[in-house]
């Protein structure tokens, strides 16, 4: 029998996994066993550590629920979520695409369907913006009948699924562009939030002297027939918290700024933003999904 010590240990945990026949399920196993077994000697981990680690995860399970997703919320604030996206990217896109963002936990299918210019404000109220402009491929052509779905907060900071009955679905839907690839939507201006604090994430959030928000934003999932999927969102530059998302979903080229008297504006009295989306082609081998997901199917799964 092999004396297992602290040297010996992590390869004896490897080979006896080595039996593991899918392929990739064993590399992912032995390099986490292998990361894990270092990052434990490098901290030398307590058993008081252990055992705190095991009662945080128990909780970010027990948070869980069909409309809240602790432990998309434990990876997001980690930049987990973030490097997924990036290299999902790096490795699935066909040419150049508008950059992406987080999905986050408050995305829900089957939203409501409107039509070219009309309001995702059913309820709620604040001061609206209007958002336009084109689908794109990379060929500079407008993109018909691509899905543009929308969701964000209401103006004062909160998605439908924290200010109303979760039955009900607000500041969220479905366009289709036009023959041109053209899209508009009518909408509040959002504000920025905090991700939900009152679970052991924003414990531990609250641990590290971070503030926990994220800047005001507009989620945009957009799919069309043979282009990848895109699932990004666009920030408004004026909010104090642009450069420090709690969840690292920022980019530059996703900062807009609502202004009066955009040009081509739908509605040329109202604060308006242009954005075009441009999509890329899908990759032949592209079988990756999205970081993220409606939190209710995930339970289900
Ligand atoms: C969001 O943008 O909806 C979000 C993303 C990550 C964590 C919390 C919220
Ligand atoms: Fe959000």
């Amino acid at each position: 029998m092999a004396d297992l010590n602290q040297e010996t240990l992590t390869d004896a945990v490897v080979a006896q996994m080595a039996s593991t026949p899918d392929p990739r399920l064993r590399k992912v196993m032995e390099s986490l066993v292998r990361h894990l077994h270092a990052f434990a000697r490098e901290v030398r981990l307590t058993p008081a550590e252990w055992l705190a680690a095991i009662g945080f995860l128990t909780r970010v399970g027990q948070t869980c629920t069909p409309i809240r997703q602790e432990f998309i919320l434990l990876s997001d604030t980690l930049g987990l979520s973030r490097l997924v996206n990036l290299m999902d990217d790096q490795a699935n896109r066909v040419g150049e695409a508008t950059e992406t963002s987080l999905l986050g936990p408050f995305y829900r299918e089957a939203s409501p369907q409107f039509a070219y210019g009309e309001s995702i404000a059913k309820h709620a109220q604040g001061p609206e913006m209007m958002l336009f402009g084109r689908v794109m491929n990379e060929a500079g052509e407008g993109v018909p009948n691509a899905i543009v779905e929308i969701w964000q907060t209401d103006a004062d900071g909160a998605y439908d699924l924290q200010a109303l009955d979760p039955e009900t679905m607000d500041m969220r839907g479905q366009f289709r562009t036009d023959a041109e690839g053209r899209y508009a939507i009518r909408t509040l201006i959002p504000l920025g939030y905090s991700i939900p604090m009152d679970g052991p994430v924003g414990a531990l959030v609250r641990a590290q002297n971070r503030h926990g928000f994220r800047p005001a934003h507009i989620h945009m999932l957009i799919g069309a027939e043979g282009y990848r999927e895109l699932v990004t969102a666009l920030y408004l530059g004026d909010d104090a918290n642009i450069d420090s998302d709690t969840v690292f979903g920022v980019s530059e080229s996703l900062v807009v700024r609502p202004q009066m008297g955009a040009e081509g504006s739908p509605s040329p009295d109202l604060p308006s933003v242009r954005y075009d989306f441009q999509v890329a082609r899908k990759a032949a081998h592209d079988k990756s999904g999205r970081v993220g997901a409606d939190p209710s199917k995930i339970a289900a799964e």
